[in-house]
């Protein structure tokens, strides 16, 4: 927690999709959130954490299967003995039913989606004014069927199940339906009202005060003297967290732009220019095209493809760390990391996954992910914030927006976009081509910001074709577009066919070499957002 936070919500994780969402639903209204795995310890929930208010998420399992997650030892009377109040959504209320003495059964129905809530009483605590029927998004198999001595229902479902309840005194309080997804009418007001009215929260959680608060921190972490490097991949993280340490350190911090020659149509020269004119950040740009492609040259194989970039990215660093040295005759001591949220939460893992916890640590290469043998410090000034945040906390910075809303671009670049050899068939620059029109044409029809991330394929085939009158042997290019919260799971954009059309005449007319264009409609899973 940051010392400007006042208030501090702890949501103990039990699996559900939405648990990241209820925490950022929180933060969104300026209480800081953080989120704990289901099997926390007491101290680790309390002692460290401090909490004014606890969530218990939702999750795939039953409160009767043998080894089902709960909360700690002594977690009910240290919440009543601290009056924390509690609330449980989902398995979270079941868990209250459960751990109470009330009773949760499976009848085998279940109720999901879209739903009714019905017979709220005109006094209580949980809903405050909000007393007429409301909808909501259901999803539930067992259901409690006796409740815990002191509890009432303040809630049924249209089945007659018990969807909401309150303990009489205690701050007790149970939702069997999801307030933090847009489905339900109310439920962010539900959850307002549980946090400010009845759990006296604060809100004290905005960029300004984060923004503040880490370039204290970077400027006690590195001193007076020692310096700091950055390698900078062009993407809306590396970029945010640089500017915040050039902030705090100023020309102390190095940073360092690697063109591997895998990158877009002109990325270079924009980036760079975009760095240096607009956000005044020193950066070198080490080009190592050539080294790249001669590597690259005749490898096939994804898995070696990204090894091969991988090891170059590490030499090149290693190479930029003595510059730093030779120009300052300082060694650069610490290194700054876009690390965000989601990539250090330890989240519950899927159910039957054998894991005891999933960290979500991504085994991809990352510009920012150098070994440890290079021997740096970490500065990792992101590493509390959801990307949302980091693009808040960069438009307060005065980062472009066209910077701060870009897609994710991947380390390995175009290379995991050319399948087959990336040297062959000057296939570099007919994708560079090829995704310029796409990307634009995305931007043009208003779409950029709705899309999670697009970009074009290069694939190693070639098909027959007629142009200008005559037979075309060329390539195909695959288009993919996607939406998702956070690259983990995605689904494909379903762009009107206009559009589709009109992507398809532009490349075909503009691009001699491509005389076929494929839309991918696959989802992650089974597909993964690259194709390599
Ligand atoms: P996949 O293809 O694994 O991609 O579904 C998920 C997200 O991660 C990006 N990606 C990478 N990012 N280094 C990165 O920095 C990588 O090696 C890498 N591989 C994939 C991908 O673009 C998508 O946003």
């Amino acid at each position: 927690m940051t010392q400007a936070v006042t208030s501090q919500v702890v949501i103990l994780d039990y699996g559900s999709q939405y648990t990241q969402l209820i925490t950022r639903r929180v933060r969104e209204v300026e209480v800081y959130s953080i989120l704990l795995p289901g099997d926390a310890t007491f101290k680790r929930v309390f002692e460290d954490n401090n909490p004014t208010a606890i969530i218990l998420s939702g999750g795939p399992n039953s409160v009767h299967v043998e080894g089902a997650p709960s909360v700690p030892d002594g977690f009910w009377e240290e919440c009543e003995k601290r009056q924390i109040p509690v609330l449980g959504i989902c398995y979270g209320m079941q868990l209250i039913v459960h751990c109470l003495g009330g009773k949760v059964e499976g009848l085998g129905k279940g109720e999901f989606g879209r739903m009714p809530v019905v017979d709220i009483p005109t006094h209580t605590r949980l809903f405050g004014e909000d007393i007429e029927p409301q909808n909501v998004w259901m999803s539930h198999g067992d259901e409690a069927t006796v409740l815990p001595d002191g509890f009432k229902c303040i809630g049924k479902s249209e089945n007659g199940c018990v969807v909401a309840i309150e303990h009489e005194t205690k701050n007790l309080f149970g939702l069997q339906y999801h307030p933090e997804v847009t489905h339900s009418e109310k439920g962010m007001r539900t959850l307002k009202h549980f946090l400010f009215n009845i759990a006296k929260c604060e809100r004290s959680w905005s960029m300004a005060n984060v923004l503040e608060e880490q370039i204290q921190i970077v400027k006690e972490k590195v001193g007076e003297t020692d310096h700091v490097i950055c390698a900078l991949s062009g993407g809306v993280d590396s970029c945010v967290a640089a500017t915040l340490v050039h902030r705090a350190i100023g020309d102390r911090l190095h940073c360092c732009f690697v063109d591997n020659g895998l990158l877009r149509y002109k990325e270079a020269e924009r980036v760079m220019e975009m760095f240096k004119g607009e956000l005044h950040l020193p950066v070198d740009c080490v080009d190592i095209t050539e080294k790249m492609l001669s590597e690259l040259k005749g490898v096939t194989d994804p898995e070696r493809k990204r090894k091969i970039i991988g090891k170059e990215f590490i030499e090149c660093f290693k190479e930029y760390k003595k510059t730093v040295e030779k120009k300052t005759g300082i060694v650069p001591k610490f290194l700054v990391q876009g690390t965000l949220y989601p990539d250090v939460i330890e989240s519950c893992p899927p159910p039957g996954s054998d894991q005891k916890h999933s960290h979500t640590i991504k085994s991809h290469h990352n510009v920012g992910g150098l070994p440890k043998e290079l021997g740096f410090e970490l500065i990792e000034p992101l590493r509390v914030l959801f990307k949302d945040e980091v693009r808040r906390l960069g438009k307060i910075m005065d980062v472009p927006r066209n910077f701060v809303a870009r897609h994710p671009f991947p380390g390995p670049g175009l290379a995991v976009r050319i399948l087959g050899d990336v040297t062959e068939n000057n296939a570099l620059e007919t994708l560079r081509l090829v995704d310029e029109i796409y990307i634009n044409a995305i931007k043009e029809f208003g779409l950029y910001d709705e899309i999670w991330q697009a970009f074009a394929v290069h694939l190693p085939i070639k098909s027959v074709g007629v142009q200008g009158d005559q037979r075309s042997h060329s390539h195909v290019v695959g288009l993919r577009a996607i939406t998702s919260n956070d690259g983990m799971t995605a689904d494909w954009y379903p762009f009107d066919p206009k559009f589709l059309q009109e992507v398809s005449n532009r490349i075909t007319n503009q691009v001699r070499a491509v005389n076929r264009v494929v839309y991918d409609i696959t989802s992650k899973p089974p597909s993964t957002i690259e194709w390599e």
